[in-house]
């Protein structure tokens, strides 16, 4: 009765695991459950639906479906809920949460027996939350995302969040457009239930945890509503029964090669920047740190192949029916590490082994005929960021990309609001947009702020790119000139915090450089002038565990205490 598999699992303390096991049966046969269906393996379902969530809104059908694939396997399913994270829904910013819901996951994973967890997530943070939080719990995992919504029209043209609802804008502040369209744009954007249908973050996490091995062939893509999507939940629930009999936890899929693996694919599929932040988490749960510079390296021989908005055209519907992300990999096999075991008991190459031939689609190109000579995300140095700072080079200006420029400064966001729109703003298209204090402690949570917008002057004569720097990120369904993830952030006495107005800066791209044209000795100066972010001393609950453990963007932001190796990192001034 008091095993270590299923219902044995993580008993209660009364001080008496008989006692223990035999008054959780008690109280979970008021649920009409027998002793046969509680003997089985037992499969915990991760349910993040909520009415706030539209990403998120066809979880209970999912949640049926996956049901259905792990009782035809032999299983019992039980689902239980945590926390949900919409983009849009989550005050100061989803990022500042993010840490929160891994930490739910973690916990309510090994506080509650399962043999084997089904993660369902879709929006941008919750699947990088999941993650960790199993990684962290090691019990055996599989990912099964909510999938892209659908595209949409607007009088004719195209459209789908979140890319085309910052094109809109751009065009509504620049006066191109008026009330009435934007309005009916607005209707438009975000046509079904289902994550942004662009290779934002949503997506690009999707299609990295399908790479890393952790979700079924080819799951990344099917649309929301689509019937394939509820085969994709029913083969997840089957193959959770399997890896919950061999017990086959997130460390052996979420390997160092497995993650090279993924970066490889974030440069060849174009993806957001944010997935930076979420893989480097990620793996640090297990250990395992990412090397940045080697991830340039890899960018120097990784072209991008997904002709996906924002870095080119389509959207994720489009990917699917182009064969989705085997397709991608198929195409960049002579790059991976196909020797790695994935979630369904065979290795990448057994995966790709079984595709059929390759039909006419202009999505996914041939690795000789790529979208984007580079990889997608070229990671950046130089005394501005002395612990590195990314840019997004596919979907920036190619003219941009060497430029010297004259700083524009915005002390935060309120700074920002109060003068972007001034008509006597100091500012031309050749300045450089600098936002400080948007890190991860300065905002806090590091705010998708990154996008700095253009200074309403400049926007109605037709400016749509200006380079611009920040500490924070940027959501990946944006595109243009921008720098960010500058580290160590402005708050903690980073270099970006002592950029003035007028100081010159150089952005030099093909060379990594992000340089502060000005004397050290006048940045010491400066320095022992500029003050640090102090906690406020009325902060408690997770402000304050967030102010005091919070990492840099190099170390994907988590919780130095829940990584085994960080404990004792937490940055102070630098
Ligand atoms: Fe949820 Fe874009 S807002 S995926």
């Amino acid at each position: 009765m008091n095993d270590k598999k299923g219902m044995g699992r993580g008993l209660t303390n009364y001080g008496d695991a008989g006692f223990s096991m035999f008054i959780r049966k008690a109280f979970i046969k008021g649920l009409g459950l027998s002793d046969d269906a509680l003997s089985r393996p037992i499969i915990g379902i991760a349910n993040t639906y909520s009415g706030y969530n539209a990403c998120h809104g066809n979880i209970p059908d999912l949640i049926e479906a996956v049901k259905r694939g792990v009782m035809l396997a032999g299983g019992l399913p039980i689902d239980f809920p945590t926390i949900s994270l919409h983009e849009s829904f989550a005050y100061p910013t989803s990022m500042y949460l993010r840490n929160l819901m891994a930490m739910d996951t973690e916990e309510m994973i090994r506080a509650q027996p399962m043999d084997s967890v089904v993660l369902i997530g879709g929006c941008d943070k919750t699947v990088p939350a999941q993650i960790m939080g199993a990684a962290s719990a090691g019990v055996p995992a599989i990912q099964l995302v909510t999938g892209p919504m659908l595209s949409s029209s607007h009088r004719g043209e195209r459209v789908g969040a979140c890319t085309d609802c910052r094109r809109f804008w751009a065009n509504y502040r620049g006066g191109e457009i008026d009330d009435q369209e934007i309005s009916e744009v607005n209707d438009q954007l975000v046509p079904s239930v289902g994550t942004c249908g662009v290779m934002g973050t949503a997506s690009t996490m999707a299609c990295l945890v399908e790479a890393l091995g952790l979700m079924v062939p080819n799951g990344a893509s099917a649309p929301a509503v689509l019937a394939e999507r509820r085969r994709i939940a029913e083969r997840t629930g089957e193959v959770a029964v399997d890896i919950a009999v061999k017990q086959l936890t997130p460390d052996r899929i979420m390997t160092p090669k497995a993650f090279e693996n993924a970066l490889r694919v974030l440069l060849a599929i174009g993806g957001s920047t944010n997935a930076i932040i979420h893989l480097t988490a990620m793996a640090g749960r297990l250990g395992i740190d990412v090397d940045l510079e080697a991830f340039d390296q890899m960018g120097w021989t990784t072209p991008v192949l997904v002709n996906l908005k924002p870095s080119g055209q389509h959207y994720m519907d489009d990917l699917h029916r182009a064969g989705g992300l085997p397709r991608v990999m198929h195409e960049l096999r002579g790059m991976l590490h196909l020797d790695e075991m994935t979630i369904n008991g065979k290795t990448l190459g057994e995966n790709l082994g079984v595709m059929p031939d390759p039909w006419p689609q202009d999505v996914v190109r041939p690795i000789n005929d790529p979208v984007y000579g580079e990889g997608g995300i070229a990671f950046l140095g130089g005394n501005l960021a002395p612990n590195g700072a990314i840019i997004k080079q596919s979907a920036a200006s190619p003219e941009l990309m060497t430029h010297t420029g004259r700083a524009v400064v915005f002390t935060s966001l309120e700074d920002l609001a109060n003068r972007m729109d001034d008509p006597d703003l100091d500012v031309t298209a050749d300045d450089i947009l600098v936002l400080q204090n948007i890190g991860p402690r300065g905002a806090p949570g590091m705010p998708e702020a990154g996008l700095i917008p253009i200074p309403g002057k400049l926007a109605r004569q037709g400016v749509r790119d200006m380079v611009r720097i920040s500490d924070g990120r940027m959501s990946g369904t944006a595109s243009g000139t921008i720098v960010l993830h500058v580290s160590p952030e402005s708050a903690i006495g980073g270099p970006l915090g002592l950029v003035r107005d007028g100081d010159s800066i150089t952005l030099d791209v093909p060379a990594r450089l992000l340089r502060l044209n000005v004397e050290e000795a006048e940045l010491k100066r400066r320095q022992s002038e500029t003050p640090t972010l102090t906690i406020d001393p009325a902060a408690t609950g997770y402000a304050r565990l967030f102010h005091e453990n919070i990492l840099q963007a190099e170390h994907g932001t988590d919780f130095a205490f829940s990584r085994p190796d960080m404990t004792r990192k937490v940055p102070k001034r630098s």
